[in-house]
């Protein structure tokens, strides 16, 4: 089975931006899309082959008509919902049908599948988290891919994934994938939230900010203006409240914060540039493969 051997899709969640960006691109692709979602219309910009308004987790006939021929089902509603919506449909799927959803954070979602996928056999499943939010679209982006119950299905979504321009990274486990998006994520957008909050806290000038502005205060201002422009504060909001090491992640900024500051504090200029020295070691030999923005 190849991605053109994709005929008809579902999207759950289908008046969201994931749900708007997957009828864009599934529609360009040849693929009937259709949306289901509890609100009464898709947004304009949305591409639908047809469009449903009823809610997923207690579906209607309509809704069971739609999954019973559908050969692939793309949830993004979030996590609670999402499993709701597969212990309903699961019963009406075809033989091989695909079930993936799109979440953020990983550990939960993956353990509900694992033990579900015996009680649905017939149903394969994948969750899927494209790494970058629905406005920037798929083309140069990562998205990881964690088979649960791989088959000929996964295999034909992930490539269609990859013919939008998206590079796709094969994790083993929700646990792995939360492990790194910690990192990527989670330690990222703290540390970039807490700069944008302390510049607030010191009385930022930014007219005159803008005049004077370094390569390193240019970079870290255009990604917080980033953040703020495409408001969508509940992704960053589910990534700080569900990843289950969100705790550590903050734990090792405070003291990063406090052991820098005790360097400062304490004239201790080797330790200073000790720390920042490091930064080679913990990003590793191939660290030009995040290319500076600047
Ligand atoms: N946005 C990002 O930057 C980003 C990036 C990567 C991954 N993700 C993941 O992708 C998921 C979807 O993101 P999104 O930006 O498309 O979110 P969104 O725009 O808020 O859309 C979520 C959709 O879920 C549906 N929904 C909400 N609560 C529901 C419920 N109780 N029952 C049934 N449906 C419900 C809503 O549709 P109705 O109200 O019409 O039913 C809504 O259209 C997120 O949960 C996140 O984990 C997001």
């Amino acid at each position: 089975m190849s991605a053109s051997d994709i005929k008809e899709v579902i999207v759950l969640g289908a008046s969201g931006g994931f749900g708007t960006l997957f009828s864009q691109v599934l529609a360009k692709s040849g693929v009937t899309v259709r949306g289901i979602s509890r609100k009464g219309t898709p947004k304009p910009e949305a591409t639908f082959s047809d469009y449903l308004s009823a809610d997923p987790c207690n579906p209607n006939e309509e809704v069971i008509t739609r999954v019973r021929s559908a050969s692939v089902i793309v949830s993004c509603v979030p996590p609670g919902p999402c499993v709701r919506a597969l212990e309903a449909l699961a019963p009406y799927m075809a033989e091989g049908c695909l079930f993936l959803d799109v979440l953020s954070v990983k550990t939960e979602i993956c353990n509900s599948y694992n033990s579900l996928k015996g009680k649905y056999p017939h149903v394969e499943l994948l969750s899927c988290h494209p790494m970058f939010a629905p406005a920037a679209g798929w083309d140069g982006q990562n998205t990881v891919m964690i088979e649960i119950t791989g088959g000929s299905k996964s295999k034909a979504f992930t490539a269609l994934v990859e013919t939008w321009g998206s590079t796709c990274v094969s994790m083993t486990s929700g646990e792995q994938h939360d492990r790194v998006t910690a990192a990527v994520q989670n330690a990222t957008h703290s540390a970039l939230i807490a700069f944008g909050l302390s510049l607030k806290k010191i009385g930022y000038d930014a007219e005159m900010a803008a005049k004077i502005s370094t390569p390193p205060h240019r970079a870290m201002i255009g990604v917080i203006q980033r953040m703020a422009s495409i408001n969508e504060p509940d992704t960053y909001w589910d990534i700080q409240t569900e990843n289950p090491h969100a705790e550590e992640c903050w734990k090792a900024m405070e003291e990063a914060v406090q052991e820098i500051q005790s360097a400062v504090k304490s004239r201790d200029r080797d330790r200073f540039c000790q720390v920042i020295a490091d930064f080679k070691t913990t990003l590793g030999a191939d660290s030009k493969t995040c290319s500076s923005p600047y």
